[in-house]
């Protein structure tokens, strides 16, 4: 069998305001009324032979993760949580997971990690993906999912592959590097969805970054379980966690693994970053408007426009974003929608 782990972390800051640290991105919900936490959970139920879906994230939002869940799972597929404190980064969130599923269920637990905010659209080709990285994950491999690439992104990690073979895992180059990389026609995204025997991931840790996973069993050591039939919850200590250094799974581990295989993929795969990314998903009208809830137009074109209670009245604009939640409001320039998380940064400052 096959435990689909979610990793729920990360503010999200340039989806403010909609996106918060109590209602970071993951809660965001679509066009079609689900939330993207809601469509990982159904992506990781609707494969074979699973039994049950692992998601780590921070004890604050348990429960509005179980109320997502429980919305979606018609037919009552068994939730574990590992709880975080605090948030310290992806490898830490994985580490706590090989450990755990691996005495839960064996080393050769088979872990298919999936982030808790993209957006998959061709769920069919995903399990395909999924069975063919179940293959190598059974050969000791870490399997990455690779991404077509559309455009030298920065805050990707690139895969130099050969067919399955992974040549090398790049996490984040340089604008330049990037663009070396787009041109050589070799390389692909990394999606941030990952596969693998729990053990083998234990292996890989304790090679690459033994004080993350030493920190992280210590931790677990000294943290309160709660277990039930088809359920356990881990709540971490906060005094254990706080000594696991804080790194990517993507720096510690994916850089410089030579066990690490890639299933290139086409699954209509997005990681939704910013505002303008999250617009492309609504239909646009004759003068490229995008809009959710309810707007009054005159001469507005190509704006995105966001209401969720009140009407937003706008006249002679162009290019805009435009979101309206009940105590913040936010204009700015579609162009610069990656910048959004600017704001985040000073609000989060001032405390
Ligand atoms: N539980 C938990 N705790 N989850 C976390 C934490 C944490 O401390 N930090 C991040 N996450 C979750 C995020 O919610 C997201 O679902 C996933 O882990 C990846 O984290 P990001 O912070 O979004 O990573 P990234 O976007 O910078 O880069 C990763 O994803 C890219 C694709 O979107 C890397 O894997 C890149 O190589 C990849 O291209
Ligand atoms: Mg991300």
């Amino acid at each position: 069998s096959i435990v689909p782990t979610i990793l729920c972390g990360g503010a999200g800051s340039r989806l403010w305001p909609l996106s918060r640290e109590m209602h970071p991105k993951p809660f965001i919900r679509l066009a079609d009324g689900q939330s993207l936490l809601q469509k990982a959970f159904l992506r990781g139920a609707m494969l074979p032979d699973v039994k049950e879906i692992l998601t780590v994230t921070n004890r604050e939002l348990l429960f509005k993760t179980e109320d997502d869940f429980r919305e979606v799972n018609g037919n009552k597929i068994g939730t574990s949580y590992i709880l975080e404190p605090f948030g310290r980064n992806t490898a830490a969130a994985i580490a706590a997971a090989a450990l755990h599923i691996a005495k839960a269920h064996g080393e050769d637990a088979i872990m298919l990690v999936l982030a808790a905010d993209h957006l998959i659209t061709d769920q069919q080709a995903f399990a395909d993906a999924v069975k063919q990285a179940l293959a190598l994950a059974k050969q000791g491999k870490l399997v990455t999912f690779g991404i077509h690439p559309a455009a030298p992104e920065t805050g990707y990690g690139y895969i130099e592959a050969e067919g399955n073979h992974v040549v090398r895992f790049v996490e984040k180059p340089s604008l330049e590097k990037a663009q070396d990389y787009l041109a050589s026609g070799r390389f692909l995204w990394n999606s941030g969805m990952f596969c693998f025997e729990a053990g083998i991931m234990l292996q890989a840790l304790e090679q690459h970054c033994p004080e993350i996973l030493a920190a992280t069993a210590a931790c677990i050591e000294a943290s309160r379980l709660a277990e039930g039939k088809g359920f356990s919850q881990l709540d971490l200590d906060p005094d254990g966690f706080r000594n696991v250094p804080d790194n990517s799974i993507d720096y510690a581990v994916m850089e410089k693994s030579d066990r690490v295989a890639v299933i290139p993929c086409d699954i209509g795969w997005s990681d939704i970053g910013s505002w303008s990314a999250l617009g492309e998903l609504t239909n646009c009208d004759d003068q490229g408007n995008r809009i959710i809830g309810e707007a009054l137009l005159h001469d507005v074109s190509d704006c995105y426009i966001r209401s969720d209670q009140r009407l937003v009245g706008a006249v002679g604009v162009d290019n805009l974003i435009i979101v309206d939640t009940p105590d913040a409001l936010l204009v700015a320039d579609k162009s610069r929608s990656q910048d959004v998380k600017q704001l985040y940064a000073t609000l989060k400052a001032q405390g």
